[in-house]
């Protein structure tokens, strides 16, 4: 069993609940009053929202849940939501206001942005297949998406959104991502001349790469960044949780149950630097064919038995489909050229699994409201707009 969690660990996951108007996370702007740990792992955590109908109100909850339910040993959480005072709201916007002027971002990856990084414990389970199906279906449901190929030596995006095109930087060094089938890009693919050039690079940067692809390329306002992470669960895995707290991961899996050991590895990997799963996609699921037949040719039941280990949805069931393979090969991501086949489908429906269970953030909040309030109120009397009363 795993050690009783500490308030700490608790404060310290809560710092990846952000408020995305304010610009911070809830600990440091002050919304979190109280946190008790029971000695049978059950977490109650006291949220002080500025209002107590904010619309916001549902997402800090299901935040709060989901990061400090990923905390190893904590079996419960329970959370407890109330009204700021009056003067509670003053200071959570004065130090919302020093923030912003601190300017304290530390990537350009707007806080709106849902970040979902698809990982697994071990190569060539359909990671990158994945990434770029998911992100592509995700764009079709009207989402504006952005692909990061964190994968940075073994990088395969391009080839398989069929782009030749070249990372340009404006002015201030600021990375432009490329546009692919309508979602921006960014990878070491678009930046080397070949693959063996991107070898020479080996050590040189791997370090550095995924941070200055977090703050130095201009993401703009992106619903959803999905990441393709590289195999295993190293640096870029660790760095990642570290440069975006929001992050959340899909874990890729086969349905062969001998590859539930790796797939655990980066589950708890995640668990450990507070990086929440969203739930487990099996990858080469049964094969039908024409006859209506199905084969299980790589197993059954691993994303079953994953997801329910780690007490996490099962998002999704792709089939083996050859399309992915050429579609890959030549740049046609089977979403867009085989949008009938049962895979598209199947990745169309965990997309919409996704941005169901990590919905767009919401940009007019309450705290928006709440902060335009106050500094009507700084504001000379007669400067004070009409609509005041009403917002209260
Ligand atoms: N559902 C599927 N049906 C058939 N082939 C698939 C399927 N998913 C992925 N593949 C193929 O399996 C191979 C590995 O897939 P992919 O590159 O997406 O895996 P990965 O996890 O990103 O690998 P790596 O760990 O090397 O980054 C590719 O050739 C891909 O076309
Ligand atoms: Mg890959």
């Amino acid at each position: 069993m795993a050690p009783m969690p500490t308030k700490d660990q608790v404060l310290q996951a809560l710092r990846g609940v952000v408020d995305p108007e304010l610009g911070g996370d809830v600990v440091e702007l002050g919304m979190i009053p109280d946190v008790t740990v029971s000695e049978d792992g059950v977490v109650t955590v006291g949220i002080a929202l500025t209002i107590a109908e904010c619309p916001m109100r549902s997402q800090i909850e299901q935040d709060t849940m989901r990061k400090v339910g990923a905390i190893p040993g904590v079996r419960d959480v329970r959370v407890e939501t109330r009204a700021m005072t009056k003067t509670q709201r003053a200071e959570v916007m004065t130090t919302a206001r020093l923030k912003a002027r601190e300017n304290a971002e530390p990537t350009l990856v707007n806080p709106l942005t849902r970040v979902i990084a698809v990982g697994s414990g071990k190569g060539g389970v359909g990671k990158s297949s994945a990434s770029v199906n998911l992100a592509l279906a995700i764009a079709d449901l009207g989402h504006r998406v952005g692909l990061l190929d964190a994968d940075i030596w073994g990088f395969s995006v391009p080839r398989m959104l069929g782009t030749e095109e070249r990372l340009e930087a404006d002015e201030d060094r600021i990375i432009v991502p490329v546009v692919a089938q309508g979602i921006k890009l960014v990878s070491t693919g678009l930046i080397v001349e070949s693959e063996e050039t991107a070898l020479m690079w080996r050590g040189l940067m791997l370090s550095k790469a995924l941070e200055q692809f977090l703050k130095q390329v201009a993401w703009g306002d992106l619903d959803y960044l999905v990441i393709d992470m590289p195999p295993g669960t190293g640096d870029i895995q660790m760095a990642l949780s570290r440069l975006l707290p929001q992050a959340e991961m899909v874990v890729v899996t086969t349905p062969q149950k001998a590859a539930q050991k790796v797939a655990i590895r980066v589950a708890d990997m995640a668990r450990r630097s507070f990086m929440p799963v969203i739930g487990v996609l099996e990858n080469m699921s049964g094969f039908e064919c024409g006859h209506g037949e199905v084969y299980h040719l790589f197993g059954q039941g691993g994303g079953d038995d994953l997801a329910q280990s780690l007490g996490v949805p099962l998002i999704g069931r792709i089939p083996v489909d050859e399309h992915i393979v050429s579609g890959g090969d030549r740049g046609t991501p089977v979403v867009r050229a085989y949008p009938d086949n049962l895979s598209a489908q199947a990745f169309v429906t965990a997309a919409r699994r996704i941005t169901e269970l990590v919905p767009p953030a919401q940009d007019e909040t309450c705290t928006a409201r709440v902060a335009r309030l106050l500094e009507a109120l700084d504001a000379p009397a007669d400067a004070v707009p009409k609509t005041v009363t009403s917002l209260a």
